[in-house]
């Protein structure tokens, strides 16, 4: 049914306005309280087995949504009622910022993919904080807060912007995350280098620790598909050896392999970040590298192409406490979260493992001995 809705009406629509459209829709809905009670008992059933603990929360499953469609923090509810369990906001940066000119949303639907070159449009990280503060939750839900650098920031006073974001959000974060693999701000992801990302992290983590004293808020940092192997390796032995919680892979990619058959060529050239379909087997590459370095010593977020639960289900099993999609959720429609729960829970009924925590890294580990 989505599909066909999708054909008739999204599909027609300029995408940035249709994410806008269905984002209306949703915050509706969740407003609505006899209607938000009905949408998540049919799309988000609880079950038992999913139940997951990872960076020291709670969450009835292990499936999340990937930061940059909720990046100001409007629309937590109506994501949790879709069935989400936690929402990733962001990315926030320290300043207001209104993002690149438009068009910078393209969908690519053959490969089922998207193009985005959207330069981390959003409210700024005063406004996001003010919003976080006055939120009254009707799910609850597990909060991420993603921040990332002001464009106009140069990259030498990066710690600085990243700083004030964390001063202004950590206290509304369940965990709080440093994006520095975003393609669409220019030397971003040069951020990533460890010599520039050691003083990046300690300073976050001393300033979530100065502003929020009564817990410790978890910090990863979240990379891009597209750093060699070696480099993959080196972010993980910093991420240990600074007592980070964890690290999201992966972001989007500036690679453009295997596209352009289905999808039309014009599209194929527009300059930013691949995400859906195409990204997935190198997103899965890079998490079952991560899993083999660092094992459970850090808490890995699979993400980059899950387009159902048998994705999931690999991210599980190649070492992800927790699974995070996006693109799919434009191609498969607001069934997307439901279906996969339903599918990870038929598979681990299937599979040798007890709970969802002994499937994790189990592939992994395996293809190890
Ligand atoms: C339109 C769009 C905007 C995005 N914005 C952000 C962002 O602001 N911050 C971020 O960390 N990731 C952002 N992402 C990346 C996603 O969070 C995710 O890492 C990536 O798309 C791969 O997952 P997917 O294949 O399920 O989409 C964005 C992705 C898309 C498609």
């Amino acid at each position: 049914m989505y599909e066909l809705f999708f054909n008739l009406v999204f599909k027609r629509m300029d995408p940035e306005r249709a994410h806008y459209a269905a984002f209306r829709w949703i915050r509706g809905a969740a407003r609505t309280p006899v209607l938000r009670t009905f949408v998540a008992a049919a799309l988000a059933p609880r079950y038992e087995e999913l139940r997951t603990e990872a960076l020291g929360l709670r969450m009835h499953g292990p499936f999340g949504l990937a930061a940059g469609f909720d990046k100001n923090a409007v629309a937590i509810d109506g994501m949790a009622m879709l069935g989400f369990d936690h929402v990733e906001i962001g990315t926030v940066t320290a300043q207001a910022q209104p993002g690149n000119p438009k068009k910078r949303l393209f969908r690519l639907v053959p490969d089922r993919a998207l193009i985005n070159r959207m330069g981390f449009n959003n409210e700024g990280s005063e406004a996001v904080a003010a919003r976080l503060a006055a939120r009254k939750a009707v799910f609850k839900t597990v909060v991420g807060v993603n921040i990332g650098k002001t464009k106009v920031v140069p990259e030498e006073e990066a710690v600085g912007d990243y700083v004030a974001s964390t001063e202004r959000l950590a206290r509304h974060a369940d965990y709080l995350v440093v994006n520095v693999s975003s393609p669409n701000t220019p030397g971003l992801r040069n951020l990533q280098a460890t010599e520039s990302l050691r003083p990046l992290l300690t300073a976050v983590r001393e300033a979530a620790d100065r502003t929020v004293t009564d817990r410790r808020v978890p910090l990863l940092v979240k990379i891009a598909p597209d750093l060699a192997d070696e480099d993959v390796d080196a972010v993980a032995d910093l991420a240990l050896e600074l007592g980070l919680d964890g690290i999201i892979a992966t972001n989007t990619t500036i690679a453009r392999e295997g596209l352009g058959l289905k999808s039309d060529p014009s599209l194929v050239k527009e300059t930013g970040g691949l995400s859906g379909a195409p990204v997935k087997e190198r997103s899965l590459e890079v998490l079952r590298r991560l899993y083999a370095r660092v094992g459970d010593r850090l808490v890995l977020v699979g993400v980059g192409g899950v387009e159902n639960a048998e994705d999931a289900w690999q991210r599980i099993l190649a070492g992800a406490s927790l699974v995070q999609g996006y693109s799919a959720f434009i191609y498969e429609g607001p069934f997307y979260a439901r279906a996969i729960h339903k599918g990870l829970a038929a598979r681990l009924a299937d599979s040798p493992y007890a709970t969802l925590a002994e499937a994790v890294g189990a592939e992994t580990r395996k293809a190890a001995q």
